[in-house]
């Protein structure tokens, strides 16, 4: 996908740290020092492990980080606005209207007891003072939209009654439906067997485009982020450690976790099995000094293991952290 130069800035995150207490021992450090620019228009992919701190990204951009989560140091700016000084009511019509969040799970999102174009119509009534009329027909062209199919009957049809993809779609109706500007999808179709997962991503990055919005599009599976991302972001025990437009991380992956990733992704299994062990290991193995990938990196110095690197641009569009990146 070509990338949107020209585009203004739509999120700018600043050196953004995120803890969460531990009791009786040291807090996870769960984002340590996120900076990210999201232009306008652009699809960025953010893709690491489970307990890498992607939806802990999500939510601070959400302004969801619950108690005893908290955010230590850094800013978030959303359309030249600090989110940090936005009272609860501004935030509550920015989540609406400007930010929707997509996430997995969908049945568990929708409200069982009422139909679902009933549930897509609330959001237009609330978030853009609809009458009732208007926002069921909305609603109804909402569900065409998403492309469900015989869009009358499923108008009327609860939760239960639809399939995965189907439950999947309504709740991309529901986050789409007042147009936001910026749209997070934090794993969304990672439920959905693959056809039905590539139908609904393909939507998603349509439905976005059609609207010109931007979108951080949340990921484990590095694969996806080739077809539907501008930019690809690598996250790895809280820490973006590459970043670049994803032809040149595709052309050119730099950082060794990133090619351990892209290894992974690939069809032999034992380079696979590599990546599906992990988990939490990755935070709790991090040094606290030195890089935090160190201990796993078939890289490593002496200089990894006591200098934590700092993230370098080694060309336009392309920035890594580390000490000894892959070079092709
Ligand atoms: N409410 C919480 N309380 C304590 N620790 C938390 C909480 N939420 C997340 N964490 C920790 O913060 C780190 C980042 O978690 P996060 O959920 O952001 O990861 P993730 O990248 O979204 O993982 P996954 O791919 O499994 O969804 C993990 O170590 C996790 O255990
Ligand atoms: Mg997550």
């Amino acid at each position: 996908m070509a990338e949107n130069s020209a585009a203004g800035t739509i999120l700018n995150i600043e050196g953004l740290n995120v803890s969460y207490p531990v009791y009786e021992t040291d807090p996870v450090r769960a984002l340590r020092g996120i900076d990210l620019k999201v232009r306008e228009g652009e699809i960025i992919g953010l893709v690491g492990e489970s307990g890498s701190g992607k939806t802990t990204l999500a939510r601070s951009i959400m302004q969801l980080i619950s108690r005893p989560g908290r955010v230590d140091s850094g800013r978030i700016e959303y359309d030249g606005r600090d989110l940090a000084t936005l009272g609860e009511e501004e935030l509550r019509a920015l989540r609406g209207n400007d930010i929707a969040m997509v996430i997995p799970n969908p049945r568990t999102e929708l409200n069982p007891l009422v139909t679902v174009g009933m549930q897509i119509a609330n959001v237009a009534r609330y978030h853009l003072s609809l009458p009732r009329k208007e926002a069921k027909k909305m609603a109804m062209a909402m569900l065409e939209a998403v492309q469900i199919p015989d869009p009358t009957r499923r108008f009327k049809a609860y939760p239960h009654e639809l399939s995965g993809g189907m439950a999947q779609r309504v709740v991309m109706a529901i986050a789409l439906i007042c147009s936001p500007r910026f749209i997070i999808s934090d794993d969304a179709t990672s439920g959905l067997d693959v056809t039905v997962q590539t139908q609904v991503l393909e939507l998603l990055q349509d439905l976005v485009q059609q609207q010109g919005a931007s979108m951080l599009f949340i990921t484990r599976d590095i694969g996806i982020t080739a077809h539907y991302c501008h930019q690809v972001a690598i996250i790895y025990a809280g820490e973006i450690v590459e970043l670049a437009s994803t032809q040149n991380f595709f052309d050119n992956p730099q950082h060794p976790y990133s090619v351990m990733l892209l290894s992974a992704f690939s069809h032999n299994p034992k380079l696979r099995g590599l990546w599906t062990k992990v988990v939490d290991a990755a935070l709790e193995g991090a040094a606290e000094s030195g890089c935090y990938f160190a201990a796993r990196c078939v890289r490593a110095s002496d200089k990894c293991r006591a200098e934590h690197p700092d993230m370098r641009e080694m060309t336009d569009a392309h920035s890594v952290r580390c000490h000894h990146p892959v070079e092709r």
